[in-house]
């Protein structure tokens, strides 16, 4: 880790030693280091691994995903680093270098995973943020615990930003943290960006804490959504429940002595995903080999549906096996002519929710294959696992049809995913009006999942689509992905937030 020498801020003002003990066992890590440029995550962008698996260096092993390799670059230009949580329950890991990234882990005990994180993330904020599909819950040692752990990644980022730093905070796991960092630390640059949706006043008038969480919020000079409907659903419930006077999705935020403290705004910045990626190993001859060897193990059947999720009630995964079961017993496909592999990665199994998907969910598939397979051919191959990236390039090469059905969803990148892997410009995304990427994806077959019948249409006219239709929509979708990556995403969030605004208390 590179040490760095600056001048610390006011009354911020530390030592190493001091640090170092702040920060546990830290000995000579660069625990006292101070950063430019900090991200800040519920998770770290590592995973524990063995020291035979691939890409395992020190027992630590890149996670997966765009965010990572789009920040990795600017870490090492503007010395960077990333706090989170190393992922190991009542742990304390000490400050470490990961792939050239600084990485500052928070610790977090089991009752913090159960309270803040399964709890007030997973069982209050999850599902009130995702249109209520299912009900959430509201309990106040939850909130508490949220709170409290918010605070440690703000006084660990505290620790380490460097004077006049910039702070990118994520997700929906840490909204308090902004307005923690802004009140502790006024000369940094404050951004951050909601993965999810942000749902309208109406439902997150719910939220007992729904002040407390929109003050936290404003605390950032800029907060980025995914979609624009999301910046404008947060900049009314600021107005609705802080009685903020919102100009043009800016609030002029005052400080508890009713001084202005700084402009917070409200943009949407669509996420992408890793295009490079993607397309080179969409063209790579061993994971073209594989697709191939995938449909043969499936008998070779004219159509593959594919469906990729994290097993989450938000993913419609429920209303695709529906209308997949119709389709099956009005005799628009057979089990002969058509398969759909479905994988769903495990995900927040202790919740109790995810918990209820699951049967349900494989109730449902077994129910499917045990009317309709035959000695030769199965309706559904579903798959609970995770695979590595080569390994779902080599599914979106051997899917004729991918199924995006997510009830609400704030972007989805395995639709991003799935048209970045069709190079040839064949196949059919049916992709749902709810999922964020619907915003860029427009020439996909769109649909809401809630109509079943609706839905069954869109899938046939997906099997059934002619090989000029499809190659139009794909290589007008691809353009759209290939000219906006996950790079493009975060220099633009980057840029937005240097950028000087202009005071108009007209
Ligand atoms: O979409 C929100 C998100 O937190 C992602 O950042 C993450 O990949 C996914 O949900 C799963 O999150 P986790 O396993 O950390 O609960």
């Amino acid at each position: 880790m590179e040490a760095t020498d600056r001048a610390s801020h006011g009354a911020h003002e530390t030592t190493k030693a001091a640090l170092t003990a702040t920060d546990g066992a830290a000995e000579g890590t660069g625990a006292g280091d101070q950063f430019d440029f900090i991200v800040v995550s519920n998770r770290l962008p590592v995973d524990r691994c063995s020291a035979d698996e691939t890409g395992c260096e020190d027992g630590w092993r890149r996670s997966p995903g765009g965010l990572v390799t789009a920040l990795a670059p600017m870490m090492t230009k503007t010395d960077g680093a990333w706090v989170g949580w190393h992922g190991a329950p009542d742990e304390t890991v000490k400050p470490f270098s990961h792939g050239g990234i600084d990485l500052v882990p928070v610790q977090l005990s089991t009752e913090d995973i159960e309270l803040f994180y399964e709890g007030f993330s997973n069982a209050t904020l999850w599902p009130l943020y995702h249109d209520v599909i299912a009900p959430p819950e509201f309990h106040r040692a939850w909130w508490d615990s949220y709170r409290k752990v918010n605070r440690r990644f703000a006084d660990a980022t505290i620790r380490h930003a460097a004077e006049g730093a910039t702070v990118w905070v994520q997700d929906y796991q840490l909204q308090l943290v902004p307005k923690m960092l802004r009140e502790a630390r006024p000369d940094l640059k404050i951004g951050f960006f909601n993965h999810i949706p942000f749902p309208p006043p109406e439902i997150f008038a719910q939220l007992p804490w729904r002040r407390a969480i929109i003050d936290g919020l404003l605390g950032a000079d800029l907060v980025g959504f995914q979609r624009s409907s999301d910046a404008g659903n947060f900049m009314r419930s600021a107005r609705r429940f802080l009685g903020a006077s919102v100009k043009q999705q800016q609030v002029h935020v005052r400080g508890a002595d009713g001084e202005p403290t700084h402009i917070a705004r409200a943009q949407a910045f669509p996420i992408s995903i890793d295009v490079k990626q993607i397309s080179e190993l969409a063209k790579k001859p061993e994971v073209i080999e594989r697709a191939q060897q995938i449909r043969r193990d499936l008998g070779n059947p004219k159509t593959i549906l594919l469906g990729v999720d994290r097993l989450d009630y938000t993913k419609g995964i429920r209303h695709r096996l529906k209308a997949y079961e119709e389709l099956l017993q009005d005799g628009k496909v057979t089990v002969e002519d058509a398969t759909l592999i479905q994988v769903a990665s495990p995900s927040r199994e202790r919740v109790e929710q995810y918990r209820l998907l699951r049967e349900e969910v494989e109730g449902t598939v077994g129910h499917i294959n045990g009317t309709f397979d035959t000695m030769e051919s199965t309706a559904v191959r579903y798959l609970h696992h995770s695979y590595p990236i080569e390994e779902m390039v080599a599914l979106y090469l051997a899917a004729d049809v991918m199924l995006v059905t997510a009830l609400r969803d704030g972007m989805n990148l395995v639709a991003k995913e799935y048209v970045t892997a069709r190079t040839n410009n064949d196949g059919a995304l049916v992709l749902s009006e709810f999922a964020g990427a619907a915003d860029q994806l427009k020439q996909a077959l769109l649909m809401n999942p809630h109509d079943i019948d609706g839905l069954k249409d869109t899938i046939m006219r997906a099997v059934n689509i002619q090989p000029a239709e499809a190659s139009r929509r794909m290589r007008a979708m691809r353009k759209q992905i290939l000219d906006h990556d996950v790079d493009l995403w975060s220099s633009d969030f980057l840029a937005a937030l240097a950028e000087k605004v202009i005071r108009d208390d007209s």
